[in-house]
Parts: C-alpha cells; structure tokens; sequence
C-alpha cells in the first residue's frame, strides 16, 4: 500500500492536482465560493476535458466521471482496489466515482500536500456531507488552519496530535517532529490520518484510538497539539465537535491533564470554546484550568452571544436545511434551554498555549484580542515564553542595566487633529505578528526610537530626563514597568535575541 499510495500521489502531482493547480485552473472566484462551500462556480469551470479537470470533480466535487478519463489520470486498477474510487452503478455503467474527498493542501514551505476526508467535506464542511452520521471526519477548516499556524515550529522529538481527524495537524508534525502520536476516539478518523500522511509522502504516526489523553496516559511529548470537539452543545450528536461532557468540561479537562504529558520545554496547543457564565470573570474561568508548573498565554480571539453561537452550529451541521420549521426551532431550543441551564451568556473562543517551564511563580497571561494577525504565529508563541523567561530573571535594576533594540516591524504613528503642531499621543504599531498597537507617551516613543542596543536603557532614561528637564532618578523609579510591558508585548527586544 505504501508504494500504492506514492504511485497515486505521482499521478495527482502529475495532474498538477495541486493548491496552485486548482487556483489557476479554477480561478480566484470559483477557488474562493469553494472556501464558502458553493461548488457550481468550479463544477463549470471544470466542464472542459483535461486530466486536472476530472480529478477535481472526482475528488473535490463528488462527481462521477467516465472511466476512460480516470483511468488516463490515475492508476485506475489500484485506486479501485485500494478503494479509493468505485464503479458507479447509477451511471449507466463506465464511471468511477470517489469513495472519499481529497483536497490539494500547501504546506509552509510550498510541499503539495493531500487532505483526505469523507465525501463532501472537504470543501463543504459538515453541512455537505449532512445525514452522514455522527462519525463524519471533516477536512481542512479555518480552525485547523489557525491551530497549525500558531503551533511552535521547533524541532523535537516527540509531538501528540489529539484528536487527529483528517490528520492536518499529525502532517504538519510530521515535518519538524521524529515522531508523531495521533489519536482520535473515533476509529474512522484515524484512518483517514493514515491516508492522508501516505499520500502526502510523510512517515506513518504512531494511531491510537481512544478518549482525550487515555491512549497515552504513560507518555510525555515534547509538543502537543489539538483542535479538539470544543463546541459547548445541548448533546453529542457529531463526534468530530461534540465533546459530550457538557459546558466547556472537555477543553477545560484536557488543559488541566496536559501539564504532565508534557516533559520540561514542551508547548501544548489548543483551541478551545469557553463559557462566559452569569456573574464569574472569564479571564478568571481560564485562569483555573492552567495546570501547575505550566506558563499559558490564553488569547481570547472572539465572543458570540448564546443565539450566534446557536445559530453558527446549527448551520454548521446544516440543520439550517431542514424543511420541517418545526424541527428546526425545537433544535434552537435546545441550545438556548442548555445555555439557561448553565447560566451561560455568551461563549469565547480562542487559543491556549501552555509551555512547561516548572517555574515557581508561571507567568498566565491572559487577554482579549480580536484584530486580524498575521499567521503563522508560530514564532511569535516562541518568543513570547522566550520574553517572559527573561522578564522574570530580571528585576528594574537588572532591566536598567539592560540594552535594548526596537523591534524591526514597529513603527510609530502620531494620532492628533490635521495640522496641530504637537500630536495628542503617538501609538506604536507591529507590522507583523499580533500586530499589535499601544499608546505612549513623550517619554515611551523618544526611548523606544533610541533603542538600538547601544546605550542602557538606564542611560537612555538619563539622556531623556536632561532633555525634558527631568528628574533622572524619578524617571529610573517610574519608567521600568512601562519597559517590561513594552519587551513583554515583543515592541523592544533585549539586545542579546531571547
Ligand atoms: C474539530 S476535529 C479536529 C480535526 C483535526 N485535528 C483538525 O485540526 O482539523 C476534532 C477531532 O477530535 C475527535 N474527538 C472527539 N472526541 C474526542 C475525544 N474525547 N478524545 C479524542 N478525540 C476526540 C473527533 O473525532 C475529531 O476527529
């Protein structure tokens, strides 16, 4: 099967079966209504003949096509005994149709990749393949995108990818890590993660079976990974959302068991939906699952009410479809009844990285932030635990005596009304990464545009305070707590890279 598979990746790559291939073949729009799941755009733009023609509707489209054609694109007697196409008898014979979907995937560094799904899903989400059962194994959605993008990069040994499904994230582990777990309780999925990891050329993981982290439970790993069934739902009905241990139990469990399968360095990434209940601060909620000797950055991406948040689950298993109206508020009400009954107002969703670093006192940062980033992240997760390592060694003398650099995608923007001389407040702005944005004053912009690594951040402050006429010693006693948000935030970066 091995040399099978790699034969049919041969002879999709040929096709140019590929992210490119698809774009150019089908055209940005047709390529972006894909990505809306709507596939009357590309079904047209793939009426012409030609070999990458007939694998997109074949694999991607869920169309039958002439067995000829097949079998001038695919090495046709394997894919059927593979059972990866079968004889369609609905056609009058002399068809093949796919038995799953597989979706052309660029990997970061331009590898062609294949996600394998079942029919319908790969482009169409759950609501394409509705009717298919709780066991449905999707393809690549924007959280599985989003995890694979903030996950740390570096190599290691080991890597868990929990919960694997179409087995994006085991793939992308697959690239930096010898060796690779994948799990999933659903039996279907991990054979879909097998097909995918062979036909896109990666070594095979190691697949169990089974629930959260009880396939593992005497292992550590170096880096863990997973976009697990967050969705706070009034029942299990789909596996591959669902948790079924009721409110945000499921994320909340696997944080809090993450901390000791994890061995000393080791970064654990997770997306995760948590309840906003009545009366309880959020930040608060997150800050009790974080498990001893772990550091966390909990970013909090978005909140929906407890109707768009009903209202987005429903449409996402297509329940939006049903013709019975009746059926359709019954479904609502559910949600809504489950909310009330856990007096839930609305829900977060975000990301959580934990990183085990056995420090006494672990730095929790936890914070909103909706505006758009530039993935990947990756690095950017990096560096942040890098920072705090090296914040919490030092104290305002030590970062004081300390030299700093200003980060090179930080600019300065002046905020003030047209044509006033002075600018009400200057805002210092990453270009990359958070991309994020703060306010500061004379003092913060004139330190920060000096910060080049060659004075002291001591000494700056001396310059600054003889400039303005102020007092030096005043100004060493009140400016570090403004330095370490700064270095914390990843705008100034110690001079020796952290
Ligand atoms: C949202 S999908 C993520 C799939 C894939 N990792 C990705 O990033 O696209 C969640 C996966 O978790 C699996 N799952 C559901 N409940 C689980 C459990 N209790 N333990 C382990 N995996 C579970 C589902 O079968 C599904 O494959």
């Amino acid at each position: 099967m091995p040399d099978r598979a790699g034969r049919l990746r041969d002879a999709l790559l040929a096709a140019d079966f590929t992210a490119d291939g698809l774009l150019e073949l089908l055209g940005a729009s047709a390529y972006a209504a894909l990505a809306r799941s709507e596939t009357v755009p590309a079904l047209r733009a793939t009426r012409a003949d030609g070999p990458l023609a007939t694998l997109v509707r074949l694999f991607l489209l869920q169309r039958p096509v002439p067995y000829e054609r097949a079998s001038a694109v695919l090495p046709l007697d394997e894919a059927l005994a593979d059972g990866w196409v079968v004889e369609d008898d609905d056609g009058g014979g002399g068809q093949v149709r796919a038995t799953v979907d597989v979706r052309p995937y660029g990997g970061p560094e331009g590898q062609d990749w294949f996600i394998v799904s079942d029919l319908g899903c790969a482009v169409g989400g759950a609501a394409g393949a509705s009717g298919r059962g709780e066991g449905v194994v999707l393809g690549v959605g924007g959280a599985s995108t989003t995890l694979a993008g903030i996950t740390v990069r570096t190599p290691v040994a080991s890597a868990l990818d929990l919960g694997t499904g179409s087995g994006i994230q085991a793939l992308h582990a697959a690239q930096h890590a010898t060796r690779v777990t994948a799990t999933d309780l659903n039996p279907r999925a991990l054979e879909f993660a097998r097909l995918t990891l062979a036909l896109s050329g990666a070594p095979e993981a190691d697949l169990r079976t089974g629930s959260l982290f009880e396939p593992v439970a005497s292992e550590t790993y170096d880096l863990i990974v997973s976009n697990p069934p967050f969705v706070i739902s009034p029942g299990a009905r789909l596996t591959y959302r669902d948790g079924g241990m009721g409110g945000d139990d499921l994320c909340r469990s696997l944080v809090q068991q993450a901390g000791e399968r994890l061995n000393e360095g080791g970064f654990a990434h997770f997306l995760a939906n948590w309840q906003h209940v009545e009366g309880e601060d959020w930040q608060e909620r997150l800050r009790s699952w974080v498990p001893r000797g772990c550091d966390a950055w909990i970013v909090q991406r978005e909140v929906q009410d407890v109707t768009q948040y009903a209202e987005l689950w429903l449409r996402d298993a297509g329940d939006h479809l049903l013709s019975d109206r009746e059926e359709y508020a019954a479904r609502y009400e559910a949600w809504l009844d489950e909310f009330e009954a856990r007096k839930t107002r609305a829900v977060g969703f975000g990301w959580i990285t934990l990183r085990k670093s056995g420090a006494e006192e672990p730095s929790v940062v936890i914070e909103e932030w909706p505006h758009p980033v530039e993935q990947p992240l990756g690095e950017t997760v990096r560096a942040h635990f890098a920072r705090q390592d090296y914040l919490r060694t030092r104290d305002d003398a030590a970062l004081l005596a300390d030299h700093f650099v200003l980060a090179p995608e930080v600019m300065q923007e002046q905020v003030g009304l047209p044509g006033a001389e002075d600018p009400e407040h200057v805002v210092l702005r990453q270009n990359r990464g958070m991309r994020r944005a703060t306010k500061v004053d004379a003092v913060g912009a004139g330190f920060a545009g000096v910060c080049d690594g060659t004075l002291s951040a001591g000494r700056i402050l001396d310059a600054i305070a003889q400039l303005m006429g102020e007092d030096p010693v005043l100004l060493r006693d009140r400016t570090p707590q403004a330095i370490r948000l700064l270095v914390e935030e990843g705008f100034l970066e110690p001079a020796t890279r952290v």
